[in-house]
């Protein structure tokens, strides 16, 4: 642990070295906090800076930057990419699979962390931006980030580093409650709440408004109040319905135990707001970057109003792709392989939002892990998804899609069970087939 912290001050040394600094980032929650982590903490420091986001670093990206002849801070992205980085004068702060350590990154990899649950992209950013500034708000945005990549669900909590963080700053910046770990809590009816529900997905609820208003007028819960507005009496009659139904439907014990676990309140944002809670306040920063708004998401972690009420709509509309999504993919139907299962959006669905589509679709059947196709401009979009349990049987989706797509000529990587890739048009037979062997492969052991 002593070297992660010598690693953290050698990057900030050589960062406060730089009179101008280019931030690049990634597309999703975790992308957006660790940019803005980074942004301010450069700004307290009095060093020139802009954030630039992309979708992964391909190398027409990494070109580009080269030609800029600029000092650059790559957050929740670049380990990957390392080999393709020389001529870029650099620090990374992520905490995807590294392609090799590096003293100028600070991966968690690097320190026999699991940057999977362990470590989100903006934790790590965090450290280095520490060093750069004393604003204590910016560790909110790290916890919003950690959740943002889902880094809690596993355990219905954070863990490992993460939790560190979190210990560090209960009371003060966040508060932990255990509570159920639903979408809306602060911002939606219950009805709602439960209806959009999908992690777990509960029968004769999900999906199902009428099926969610019985559900609440039997416990004599009014429907339309928020979670925020009941009491604790009524939430925890409401919790153990909801176990008693799920059991009564035959869900597992796995999917039950994640109906309740820890939430992240964050303490000086002002309740019923996206923004107090940090599962809401990270899908409101997907919403942004992923439809091309990243710089909304920006100033939303800034604290813009403009910027606020321009996510919110951008969110209303997240939720409806996303909708289209589920229904989508119930249309035309996942298909079964040996070892994993797939399905082919074509255009239907945005490759920016395939990686949730595929992990909301993954609940159903998560015995096999799957894999979603969607075409975008410059290729077909690859995203997979798998159930932790598998990685204690050898899975690894990030080293099975780094070799798949690159033997038939496109790119990839990430984490053991979220990982993603570009794929040439017209390779994803091909893609497929090579990819269900290498899994078959890692689970036989
Ligand atoms: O895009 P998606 O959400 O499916 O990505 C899952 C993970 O895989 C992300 O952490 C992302 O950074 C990584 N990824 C990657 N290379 C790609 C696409 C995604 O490393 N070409
Ligand atoms: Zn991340």
């Amino acid at each position: 642990m002593k070297e992660l912290f010598a690693r953290a001050s050698e990057l900030a040394g050589i960062v406060k070295e730089q009179k101008e600094v280019l931030v690049v980032t990634h597309i999703d929650a975790d992308g957006i906090t660790s940019g803005s982590i980074a942004k301010k903490a450069l700004e307290d420091a009095g060093i020139e800076t802009r954030v630039r986001f992309v979708k992964q670093l391909e190398k027409a990206e990494i070109e580009k930057i080269k030609d800029e002849n600029v000092f650059v801070w790559f957050t929740d992205l670049g380990s990957g990419q390392l080999s393709s980085l020389d001529g870029i004068d650099f620090i990374i702060t992520d905490h995807h699979v590294p392609e090799r350590s590096c003293t100028k990154q600070l991966n968690p990899h690097d320190f026999s962390i699991d940057g999977g649950v362990e470590m989100s992209g903006s934790v790590a950013t965090l450290m280095v931006a520490n060093r750069l500034s004393s604003n204590p708000r910016l560790a909110e945005l790290a916890i919003v980030g950690a959740v943002g990549d889902l880094q809690d669900s596993r355990f219905g909590k954070l863990v490992g580093f993460n939790r560190r963080l979190v210990e560090f700053l209960n009371g003060e910046i966040i508060e932990v409650q255990r509570d159920l770990r639903f979408f809306g809590k602060q911002t939606r009816p219950i009805a709602k709440m439960l209806e959009y529900n999908t992690d777990p997905i509960i029968p004769g609820i999900t999906g199902d408004e009428n099926g969610s208003l019985k559900f609440l007028n039997s416990l004599g819960i009014d429907p339309w109040k928020k979670w925020i507005e009941i009491t604790k009496e009524e939430k925890r009659k409401v919790v153990s319905a909801i176990v008693r139904h799920c059991m009564d439907f035959g869900l597992g014990y796995d999917e039950i135990k994640r109906i309740a676990g820890e939430c992240y309140i964050l303490l000086h944002q002002p309740e019923g707001c996206e923004k107090r809670d940090a599962m809401e306040f990270s899908t409101l920063l997907n919403a942004t970057a992923r439809y091309g708004e990243a710089e909304i998401g920006v100033g939303v972690c800034f604290g813009d109003e403009k910027a606020f009420s321009r996510a919110r709509t951008l969110l209303q509309n997240h939720r409806k792709n996303i909708a289209n999504g589920i229904r989508l993919v119930e249309e035309i139907g996942i298909k079964e392989l040996k070892n994993v299962q797939y399905f082919h959006a074509g255009k239907e669905i945005k490759d920016t939002i395939i990686g949730i589509i595929a992990g909301m679709s993954l609940v159903k059947n998560p015995k096999k892990p799957i894999i979603a196709f969607a075409e975008s401009d410059n290729g077909v979009k690859v995203s997979a998804r798998a159930n932790y349990r598998l990685v204690e049987r050898g899975l690894n989706l990030s080293k099975a899609i780094k070799l798949a797509s690159e033997a038939v000529g496109g790119s990839g990587g990430g984490h053991n069970v979220a990982a993603g890739a570009l794929i040439p048009f017209g390779s994803e037979e091909k893609f497929i087939e090579i990819f269900n062997e290498l899994i078959g492969k890692q689970l036989e052991n």
